[in-house]
């Protein structure tokens, strides 16, 4: 069979990754595909750093806006990042011709996703985005393929890699904050703005692609109750410590009765669930579904290799011909949500006041929004038994 053709648009830690991947395990790869992947180009704009990688011989294209003019190609890789620009734009030009994208980018999807979905519909054209929620763990496959012939009902998990490194590391460490996200950024896991990591954006991208995924809805970034981690303290961790919790960001979606809640935000889960035992750069994500009921995914969720696993994984599926629809169903078909009031959930709270607040038991019939009215800059958290 002839070779499948991809060009590399962008070589930075994901990028060298892949081209890592495909020369250390091309024979194997070849004997998965019964082709042989070939890179036909490769673009970025530092074409002189050591990337640890021989990329002597490819063709270094220019711009990455000419990739896509490329003849005879099967897929762009696209590994810019950013939901708008060079990224955005090569997308939209390749899936216009009838080109595939494979990409880490949530950010492109959680803003552009309904509409890359139409346009790669129309051309004949497939998106391959594995690597773009939590890195090494097939959790797009297993949503659009593995777990298909059941109704889901809740997804959650912890989704971003640099917050749990930070998290994991200030608890065992006692070290701060701003240390352990440099340390973070040293090993490649946060993103080029880590302010995406720590504020909870990251996250909220990957949960809207999982919840369009898993409930068959059109992606709707601006839906989602973010929260980040940069207000946690030492004294937090070690609150939530003394009463057998840790805190982990989680992403959760949720459909009851026809609608759809959705937030992003740190909170306690017991230290001995299976939540509080994923620690460093791992990610995990549950799905629960009426006929396989709670199912567990986890694996590292950021990082040059595992990302790299991921979208390897995708070549390959467009190399052996897979077509499914982007998010699991053809765009006419993918339900506009109904969104629920994140503020109506039920949930204890862990609650941190400044000065010598008491939380009398008159208060805590008050409600939540009315007893922290009541209190000196409180900072809240759910209480999360899941
Ligand atoms: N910055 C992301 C994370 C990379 O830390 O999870 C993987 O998406």
């Amino acid at each position: 069979m002839k070779p499948f053709r991809i060009a590399i648009a962008g070589l930075g830690t994901v990028g060298a990754g892949v081209v890592e991947i495909l020369q250390s395990n091309a024979d194997l790869i070849q004997s998965r595909t019964s082709r042989k992947i070939e890179i036909a180009a490769i673009c970025d704009r530092d074409q002189d750093s050591d990337r640890g990688v021989d990329l002597s011989c490819y063709e270094w294209a220019g711009d990455a806006h000419g990739l896509a003019d490329i003849g005879g190609l099967d897929a762009i890789v696209e590994l810019i990042g950013g939901s708008q620009g060079i990224a955005y734009d090569l997308a939209k030009a390749a899936l216009g011709k009838g080109v595939s994208i494979v990409t880490a980018n949530k950010a492109l999807l959680a803003h552009h996703g309904f509409e890359l979905a139409s346009l790669a519909e129309t051309n004949g054209a497939r998106i391959g985005y594995e690597a773009a929620v939590a890195g090494g763990i097939p959790i797009i496959k297993a949503l659009r393929e593995g777990l298909a012939g059941n109704d889901i009902n809740c997804i959650y998990g912890i989704l971003n890699g640099t917050c749990n490194y930070i998290l994991t590391a200030m608890r065992e460490t006692g070290a701060d904050f701003e240390d352990v996200l440099k340390e973070a950024q040293e090993k490649g896991y946060a993103e080029a703005d880590p302010t995406f990591d720590v504020d909870g954006i990251d996250a909220a991208h990957k949960l809207c692609l999982l919840t369009s995924l898993a409930f068959g809805v059109q992606p709707d970034f601006k839906a989602i109750e973010t929260k980040g981690i940069r207000d946690i303290t030492g004294a937090d961790i070690r609150a939530a410590q003394k009463f057998g919790y840790k805190i982990k960001l989680l992403g959760i979606a949720k459909r009851q009765d026809g609608k759809i809640s959705q937030s992003v935000e740190p909170c306690l889960v017991p230290a001995d669930s299976s939540l509080g035992g994923v620690e460093d750069s791992y990610n995990a994500v549950f799905v629960e579904g009426d006929f396989v009921e709670k199912v567990l995914m986890t694996g590292r969720g950021a990082g040059r290799k595992p990302t790299a696993s991921a979208v390897v994984a995708d070549i390959i599926d467009l190399a052996k011909g897979l077509d499914v629809p982007v998010f699991g169903v053809k765009t006419d078909k993918l339900a506009k949500p109904v969104w629920a009031d994140a503020g109506q959930i039920k949930s204890c709270y862990y609650i941190r006041a400044a000065g010598d607040a008491q939380i009398t038991e008159e208060m805590e019939q008050v409600g939540l929004g009315a007893l922290t009215d009541k209190l000196d800059s409180p900072y809240i958290m759910r209480v999360e038994d899941l």
